[in-house]
């Protein structure tokens, strides 16, 4: 049975110029089917994808396109078409548009409503893997978050365009989820934003070889899972991991110490940092730019090593910005919660989980563990549990947290 969480919601979707223009009309019938109504504004490059016939179809609407149109605007402003919605939604979302939004630019229907609304913003970027990479769309996203605008996705994959990577647009069910969570007032963690680390990170020796962990992702994209789910608009900054994104989360992955650091300091501002990946402490001092060879009687290469940023230490000290409340996990393998309760003030976060990492507990790719919470009041033992039910608890006892806040 679908939610009904939508039912009399207003959505205005503008649909942008690019490949995956066509998912805006599954998404569109997918937001009906949820008695959401959805008014749609297309850009004139939106045009050369869909017909306004099909959005028109699908959302039984009229389609709004021109921004100086007699009709349109005797019928209905454009201030008032971004008013008369709950929430804005943008997908596909293109680098243009993106770039337009952060500069300000208000060239047609769907800029200038963007400029002109007081209503929150999501939006789904769909767009070539080295337009996304580019300096300055990472720019123009970091300044469109840190004024309050929303994303989901976009995914890695195979693209239109025949490259892979980051890019593709989130699929529609994902859309959906996102703004099911952004409607979802009743969720304990709603209008919360929550960053959560996962998995291994890959330091390089060289170019085919690194320095990895054990860690499968399991735990943290639970928890990324867990805290979508109770309402939080949640970003998951992961190592390689064979483990599928969760629904409704966006998704940065990453290699290496260095970019986890850097992927976490751009999904800021958030009110919930948790760290569950397996960050390794130190990478190698300088990669070799070419594979190392074997020499024939020679004597093992030998590694010296780098320091690597403390991710965990840098979110938990921040002085501007610093997310409300910051968890770790300490993994140790001896006098389990004594190190970790000394970690938790060495680092300075919040709160701690502590789990006994020793061969033969599972902890590392597992599918459950031992946790011991470390909170300022104290000790508290938790029983074996999944890593999903881990997950659940956790966010129940960070809803609880945030319910107890002074407002
Ligand atoms: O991925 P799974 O297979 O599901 O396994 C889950 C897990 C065992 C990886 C998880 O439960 C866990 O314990 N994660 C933390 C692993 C770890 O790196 O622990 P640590 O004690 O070395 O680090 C303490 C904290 O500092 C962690 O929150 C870690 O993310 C963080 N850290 C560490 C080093 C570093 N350079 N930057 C960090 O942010």
């Amino acid at each position: 049975m679908l939610g009904h969480h939508l039912r009399g919601k207003r959505i205005l979707l503008i649909v942008s110029g690019g490949i995956a223009a066509y998912k805006s009309l599954d998404l569109v019938r997918r937001l009906r089917e949820r008695n959401a109504a959805v008014r749609c504004v297309m850009t004139q490059s939106a045009e050369e994808f869909v017909t306004p016939l099909s959005l028109q179809a699908l959302s039984e609407d009229k389609v709004y396109r021109a921004l100086f149109s007699l009709t349109d605007e005797s019928e209905m402003g454009h201030i008032n078409l971004s008013r008369q919605a709950d929430l804005v939604v943008i997908a596909p979302a293109t680098a243009n548009i993106l770039a337009k939004m952060a500069g300000g630019i208000a060239d047609d229907l769907a800029t200038t409503l963007l400029l002109a609304t007081d209503k929150d913003v999501l939006a789904a970027p769909a767009m070539n893997v080295r337009m996304w990479n580019h300096a300055a769309t990472q720019a123009n996203l970091a300044t469109l978050k840190s004024r309050g605008v929303r994303f989901i996705g976009p995914n890695e994959g195979d693209m239109a365009c025949g490259e892979y990577g980051p890019g593709r647009m989130a699929e529609p069910l994902e859309v959906v989820a996102a703004i099911e969570a952004y409607f979802g007032t009743d969720a304990p963690l709603a209008g919360r934003r929550a960053l959560v680390t996962s998995g291994p990170t890959y330091e390089a020796i060289d170019p085919v070889r690194f320095i990895g962990n054990r860690s499968s992702g399991k735990q943290g994209h639970a928890l990324a899972a867990a805290l979508a789910s109770a309402g939080a608009e949640t970003t998951l900054v992961s190592g390689p991991t064979a483990e599928p994104a969760p629904a409704g989360v966006s998704v940065v992955r990453i290699e290496s110490a260095r970019q986890m650091l850097e992927a976490c300091q751009a999904a800021l501002p958030v009110d919930i940092a948790i760290c569950a990946a397996a960050v390794a402490d130190w990478r190698v001092a300088s990669e070799a730019p070419q594979k190392l060879k074997k020499q024939e009687g020679g004597a093992p290469p030998s590694l010296s090593f780098a320091e690597n940023p403390d991710i965990l230490a840098t979110l938990s000290h921040l002085n501007e910005g610093r997310p409300r409340l910051v968890i770790g996990f300490a993994a140790e393998t001896e006098n389990v919660v004594e190190n970790a309760v000394a970690k938790r003030a060495r680092k300075g976060c919040d709160w701690m989980l502590a789990n006994d990492v020793s061969a033969g507990t599972g902890a590392f790719g597992g599918d459950a563990n031992t946790m011991h919470l470390i909170t300022p009041d104290g000790v508290e033992d938790w029983p074996r549990l999944t890593k999903r039910q881990i997950a659940d608890r956790l966010a129940a006892q960070i809803a609880a947290h945030f319910r107890s806040l002074p407002a």
